[in-house]
This record gives structure tokens, sequence and C-alpha cells, in this order.
């Protein structure tokens, strides 16, 4: 280990120069793995702090960060442990945060976005995502039941008024790269041209039972990047997102047959197939084992490309982050969410 202050980089890590990277649209540039931060509403914020300085300590530089994971001051703590080390500068670490669906109105994403970087004490994001795309309130631990009276479906206007509060941020020098999250294509092509600043990336649900290659492709042709979240499958994810249809990646025959072929975990297979289509993964972790084999699997030999066919053409298909909790009066159900067809479903919501 080599040691500055309580932080130290670990002698097992992973060097910068192995890890591969994507640029976005703005010539910023990503690692093509990150360490997600979300702790399900089981893993406490001070062990989540304790797993960021372990993720970073073993050569993660991408922190997925937001607002409603409450953890972004615990988190600020490991983060100013990490840099007063020395061990680590600033511009070295890519730091994501995200706007909380409670702070959609004007004159809030400031606010809130410095709020953020008050508690993660930092002077700049690289990177800030509208966190989902519908104004509501849920508190932290909500269950499936709950819904905001409150609650308002997608809406261009409401977004864009959003987004363009996002633009300033970029102007004032507070943010470095903005982008979207749990957005579809039709909402994307909705608000695209009212757009100053295009989005760098969409964070979404990627994982081998939800390949969503229609996204990807439309997301390419616009250049903006595609960070897979829940690339597991969330298999710890809290109560309220499990239903009892929901499938398990971990034992799909496809990944089970390349994993045993390979001799490695489930896991390695879905992390590889995700870096090699070109999105950017962000699984979390509690084990250092964990983060260390899902970081090292981005620098070893690839998949094969039949393998990758094998995986592509899995047909089993599960959303397991349904958003249910924010729909609105009168939605009908969660798939109303995502547009499944073709066009923006407002759920029968009238303005
Ligand atoms: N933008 C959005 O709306 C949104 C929504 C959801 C999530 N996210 C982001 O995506 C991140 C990841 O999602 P997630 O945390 O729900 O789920 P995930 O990354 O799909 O799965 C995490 C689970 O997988 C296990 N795991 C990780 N590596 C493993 C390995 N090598 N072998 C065996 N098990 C392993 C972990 O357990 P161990 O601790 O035992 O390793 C953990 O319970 C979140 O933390 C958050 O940053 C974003």
């Amino acid at each position: 280990m080599e040691r500055a202050g309580q932080f130290e980089l670990a002698a097992d890590r992973i060097e910068q120069a192995a890890i591969p990277k994507y640029t976005l649209n703005n010539n910023t540039v990503m690692p093509c793995i990150g360490y997600g931060t979300f702790g399900s509403d089981h893993v406490t914020p001070k062990d989540v702090a304790e797993s960021v300085k372990t993720a970073v300590s073993l050569g993660y530089r991408q922190l997925d960060c937001a607002r409603a994971y409450g953890n972004e001051k615990e988190i600020g703590a490991a983060i100013n442990e990490i840099l007063a080390s020395r061990l680590i500068k600033r511009e070295e670490l890519h730091i994501t945060s995200k706007i909380w669906n409670d702070r959609h109105k004007e004159g809030e994403v400031l606010i809130s976005c410095a709020e953020t970087l008050r508690d993660l004490k930092l002077n700049y994001l690289d990177l800030y995502l509208i966190h989902w795309p519908f104004p509501n309130h849920h508190g932290p631990g909500c269950d499936d039941n709950e819904r905001d009276p409150n609650a308002k479906p997608f809406n261009a206007d409401r977004y864009l008024m959003v987004w363009h509060q996002m633009e300033r941020l970029v102007d004032l020098g507070l943010v470095k790269s903005i982008g979207v999250s749990n957005m579809t294509i039709p909402k994307l092509d909705s608000v695209w041209p009212h757009m100053r600043i295009k989005p760098a990336v969409n964070e979404v649900e990627l994982h081998p039972h939800l390949q969503q290659t229609g996204l990807l492709a439309y997301m390419k042709e616009k250049n903006i990047l595609a960070i897979a979240h829940t690339p597991l499958g969330s298999p710890n994810r809290p109560d309220r997102d499990r239903t009892d249809d929901d499938t398990n990646i971990l034992d799909d025959p496809a990944i089970s047959k390349i994993a045993k072929a390979h001799n490695i975990h489930p896991v390695t297979v879905c992390i590889k197939w995700a870096v090699q289509r070109g999105t950017l993964p962000v699984p979390f972790s509690t084990s250092r084992s964990h983060m260390l084999s899902n970081l090292r699997c981005c620098t070893e030999y690839p998949l094969a490309d039949t393998e990758m066919n094998d995986i592509n053409s899995i047909t089993t298909t599960n959303r397991f982050i349904k958003g249910t909790v924010l729909l609105w009066e009168g939605a009908p159900s969660w798939r109303c969410l995502w547009d499944l067809n073709g066009e923006i479903d407002t759920g029968g919501w009238r303005e």
C-alpha cells in the first residue's frame, strides 16, 4: 500500500492507462466503467462512503452520485479524504450527480446543484443529470404504493425549463457536462431541437434482460453516451422495485454458459458485454473483491463475437426499475412511463 493520510492506493489497483475511456460529445472524457453509489435503502451512507474510498483506491475514478441517494455528505467527506491525501487530483476524478424530481421548478436547479456541491465538497461537477423526466416527490425508503398527489407526467415545456437551468450551470462553470436519465426516444425527440447544449449522456437501465437496442441506436446517431444503470439487474434493489415475475440475469442460460466456459462469474460476463457494446456500466458493490473484479474485467480479454451475439440474442426482457412510485393521479400502470407505443404516453393526463 502507498500511504498518505488515511486514504491509500491499493497495491493490487488497476492502472489508469489500462482502463478504456469514452469521449463525450463535448470532448470531455470518462472511464469506461463507474462506481454506483445508491445504497438501495439498505446500505448506510457511511458504508457507501467507505466503499467509495475502496473503489477509488482500486482504480475507479467515476462516481455515479445523486441527491436522492441521501449520502452526498458522507461521500463528500470520503472525496475530501481522497483529495487531501494528494495521491489523486480532483481532475483525475469524474463525478456525476443528479437533480431529484422534487427540484424541477424555476430557480431550483441552481440551488440543488449548490447543495450537492456543498455536500460533495466540490467546486464543480463533471456531469449533472436530470434524474427522471417526471416532477414528483417521494422520500427514501418509500414503498411502491406511495404516490405524490402533485406528481405530473412528462411535459416537453416543463422539462425544457429544467434543462435550460442545467445549461446555465455549464455557462457558470459549475458543471462540465449535462445529461439526462431515464429518457425514451419520443421524450428526447420532443426536446432535442430546443436544447442549446445537447445532452452528453442518457443514463438508463441497460443489462442483458433490457438491451434497449433501438434507444442505443438513436443515441449513437445523436452522439449521446449511454450510461448503464443497474447493469447487473440490481439483485439487492429495494422491495418497491420487486415483482413476482422479475427475472434473474445472473441465472440466464446464455450468461451462465459463457461464464462457465471462461470460469468467470456471470457478473463479469455482464460487465464485459456492457463495455464491449459501447455503454458505461456503473455497478454498485460493497465487496472489495467484487469491485476489483468488476474493474479488472474491463481491462482483460474481450468476449468473442459469437458470445456477444449469444447475449444480444437473449429474448427475455425485464425492467427492474419500473418507476411505479413516480406515477401521477389516474396513471394506469408503470408502463406508461416508458412510452411503449413509440409516443409520449401521459397515461390519460390532460394539462
Ligand atoms: N439513473 C437512475 O435512475 C438510476 C437508477 C438505479 C440505479 N442507478 C445507478 O446504478 C447503480 C447500480 O445499480 P444497483 O446498485 O441498483 O444495481 P447493480 O449494480 O445492478 O447490482 C448491484 C448488486 O450486485 C452485486 N454485485 C456487484 N458486483 C458483483 C460481483 N462481482 N459478484 C457478485 N455480485 C456482485 C452487489 O452486491 P455486493 O455488494 O455483494 O457486491 C450489489 O448488490 C446505482 O448504485 C446507481 O448509481 C441509477
